[in-house]
């Protein structure tokens, strides 16, 4: 996959072009009120509904509503709840089901299961971070999905979900409309967003990253300026969909850790019109124009984030979402992958294809690793050995695409994650060749 296979022209059919937009669209002439949000009677015989993804009162720049015009309004689609069994969903803080490993941890790929997993019942917690209850922090979940949600419907109140297709693609069938993502594209579900997820073409996987804290939203460029990294006009929002569906359905809430689950006799997703900024999206992450030295060394990984969750402290995110795409590596003499470092932001990366430039072998695609907070990293013995002696012509960095969900919380890694057998428990090892070469008699380079 390479930018050659970006479809050229305007945006999709579908879709909306723009990031934090206030969109307006209806699936209906006429179903949005004019100049207006709750008329005395709305066309059609709608309710009007508001949804806040933040508290009315944030400032203007962080401030998150829409208007929804549907068939009922949300109150008729839950009834009373009961509790049904979490499976391996993990939120934090979890104490009992997982634990602070002190080392480096490295995965490989997860197979696809045998049996029935939706959406919902295939996520799979590898790390938890922070703590939900106080909005802050995230968790890292592996997706495998062999089967489509048909009556089966989800919305997540402990946080919003960057889905990460890896492999086969997704359709998210939400409130606001029809998102269809592949491998190398994201889709965003804010908290509170109704949705149900189908199969397009056989299984999936992919990696999701809950975020208990701020909305997703663009870094702030600085002296990079207005252009280059995630451009605003790539991101897509759905037009107005619904459905208007007259059979037993059923809806799955996570709140507060727990999944619960209510029954309706009609379909959810009946938003004939909405309009405002808070809203599904989805995004292709070839698209994001990355920008690096053109001289000499190279700058720190941040200036591969494609969104980030502002903290209440200025430049420390609550989860920065990062990737390391196709690229020119052309910096002379200057040791090219990532250098070795320590950090106090904690790093969960997996792989969506190709080969990551610091770790040629045991890192592949559906496979992760954690980086813990202040535990050391870097390139492999083989990287190293490579890079330092490379001839350094200019390089194209060819078909590959990392990401690293980073966050300024230690991540916590789960039973199910620790007792997989995938785990490379001799990961630490790849390290182990890096010799000493120091020699106090002899100053020039070896
Ligand atoms: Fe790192």
């Amino acid at each position: 996959m390479s930018r050659d296979t970006i479809a050229s022209g305007p945006t999709p059919a579908g879709y909306m072009s723009g990031f934090g937009n206030s969109f307006e669209t209806e699936a209906l002439p006429g179903a949005l009120p004019v100049g207006r949000n709750s008329p005395q009677k709305v066309n059609y015989g709608l309710y009007a509904e508001q949804l806040s993804g933040s508290p009315f009162t944030a400032p203007q720049a962080s401030n998150q509503r829409s208007w929804l015009y549907r068939v009922r309004p949300t109150v008729r689609h839950t009834g009373r709840f009961v509790r049904i069994d979490r499976g391996v969903l993990r939120t934090a803080p979890e104490r009992e089901d997982a634990t602070q490993p002190l080392g480096q941890r490295r995965w490989g790929p997860t197979p696809l299961p045998d049996d029935k997993r939706t959406f919902v019942s295939g996520l799979f917690t590898a790390t938890t971070a922070g703590d939900a209850e106080s909005m802050a922090g995230m968790a890292a979940h592996v997706l495998l999905v062999t089967q489509s949600m048909t009556h089966e419907h989800f919305f997540n109140a402990d946080g919003e979900m960057l889905v990460v297709a890896e492999q086969g693609r997704l359709r998210f069938r939400t409130e606001f409309g029809v998102i269809d993502i592949e491998p190398g594209e994201i889709c965003v579900i804010p908290r509170g967003v109704v949705f149900r997820v189908e199969l397009i073409d056989g299984p999936a996987r992919g990696y999701v990253c809950e975020n208990y804290g701020g909305a997703f939203t663009l870094p702030d460029r600085g002296p990079i300026g207005a252009n280059c990294l995630a451009n605003p006009r790539d991101f897509l929002a759905p037009v107005a969909a619904y459905e208007d569906r007259e059979e037993p359905c059923m809806l799955i809430v996570k709140w507060g850790g727990d999944l619960h689950q209510t029954e309706m006799p009609h379909s959810p997703l009946d938003v004939v019109a909405w309009h405002g900024n808070y809203y599904p999206y989805k995004y292709d992450l070839r698209r994001f124009s990355p920008v690096g030295a053109i001289a000499f060394d190279h700058p720190d990984p941040s200036i591969f984030t494609v969104m980030t969750s502002p903290s209440e402290t200025a430049g420390t995110a609550n989860v920065d979402f990062v990737i390391f795409p196709e690229r020119w590596a052309v910096a002379e003499n200057t040791f090219r992958p990532p250098w070795y470092h320590r950090n106090i932001m904690s790093e969960f990366m997996g792989l969506v294809y190709g080969v990551y430039d610091a770790k040629p072998e045991g890192f592949v695609p559906g496979g992760f690793s954690l980086h813990n907070t202040m535990l050391p990293h870097g390139p492999d013995a083989d990287a190293f050995e490579h890079a330092s002696n490379v001839e350094l012509k200019p390089v194209k960095l060819t078909n590959t695409l990392a990401f690293m969900f980073e966050t300024r919380f230690r991540q916590r890694v789960t039973a199910w994650a620790e007792g997989l057998p995938t785990q490379q428990r001799d990961y630490i090892d790849c390290w182990s060749g890096l010799r000493k070469m120091f020699d106090a008699t002899r100053r020039d380079p070896r």
